[in-house]
């Protein structure tokens, strides 16, 4: 029998967990406050937003988000993010990626303080998480991680192959898995869209991370029999049956690949609902330590 992760059930689970450190912090008079930015009118950019203000809402943490136009200058920008940076009710800042091309996306990340990198894409907390040292993980990688754990599956010794090499997903979970640290100790191996023979790399793969953005990339011929496979996919794919004309589904031949696994996340419905609540898990953990400082 295959077991079907459940991002959801485990998100809630993470949810409910966070309840209770966000009351202790409201009982010491803090609420956290995440600070999201999008710039300019890319639609998936602004679904996740959105999501992001709701589940803000739903657990009671302030939340602003700033909606500013393609155009804007980047040294708008900045200055925006130095405002944020000193307000003492914002601790957590993000600003949705991508950006617009006059923009330089990693001049922006760097511009957020580290104590506030919810993200966890700073080249400090990506230097921290490099190192062990307790950071923030940015969302998807945790996420995973999270997936992983409490579903009782066995990272250590194990053969983790990860395809995609983004700075997201691909290198910070090739990064954390192969720490020495319960939930890790992994053997770890990074592909792209370089490898050469690709199948050759996933078939060895006890673990086989997908994040490539491309629909159905990883078929049953490239999945060894009794893997533990995670689909890290939300494309959007043309689908005229669909209310919205498209539907969302993973990198992953989720029917085909299924049957072969020991487990496996859908998509939609698996690393998806983790990545939203391990933001605000690192949004919480922000304000806990700007409490203690
Ligand atoms: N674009 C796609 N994923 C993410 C994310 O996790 N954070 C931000 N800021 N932008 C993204």
């Amino acid at each position: 029998m295959t077991l079907i992760i459940d991002g959801k059930r485990i998100a809630a689970e993470v949810k409910d967990e966070l309840v209770d450190r966000i009351a202790a912090l409201k009982q010491g008079g803090v609420v956290p406050g995440l600070a999201v930015i999008i710039v300019g009118e890319n639609p998936a950019s602004r679904s996740y937003v959105r999501m992001k203000g709701r589940m803000c809402a739903d657990l009671g943490l302030n939340s602003w988000t700033h909606e500013l136009p393609a155009s804007i200058s980047e040294e708008d920008l900045l200055d925006m993010i130095d405002r944020l940076n000193r307000d003492p009710a914002v601790h957590g800042i993000l600003c949705q990626l991508p950006v617009p091309d006059h923009i330089d996306e990693n001049k922006v990340i760097s511009a957020i303080d580290p104590e506030k990198d919810v993200d966890g894409f700073h080249p400090v907390s990506m230097g921290r998480i490099l190192i062990g040292d307790p950071g923030f993980r940015p969302a998807t990688p945790a996420g995973i991680q999270e997936l992983l754990v409490r579903s009782g599956i066995e990272t250590s010794g194990k053969h983790v192959v990860v395809v995609g090499r983004s700075n997201i997903v691909g290198k910070p979970i090739a990064a954390m898995l192969v720490q020495k640290a319960s939930g890790a100790n992994a053997t770890v191996t990074i592909c792209h869209s370089r490898t050469r023979d690709l199948p050759s790399f996933t078939r060895q793969a006890d673990i086989l991370i997908a994040a490539i953005g491309r629909p159905h990339f990883i078929t049953a011929d490239m999945v060894k029999e009794g893997a533990v496979v995670i689909d890290v996919g939300t494309n959007r794919v043309d689908d005229p049956t669909a209310k919205r004309g498209y539907r969302l589904t993973g990198d992953v031949d989720f029917d085909a690949v299924k049957g072969r696994c020991k487990a496996i996340t859908p998509s939609p419905g698996g690393v998806g609902p983790m990545t939203i609540i391990m933001l605000m898990s690192n949004t919480v953990l922000a304000a806990e330590r700007a409490r203690s400082k």
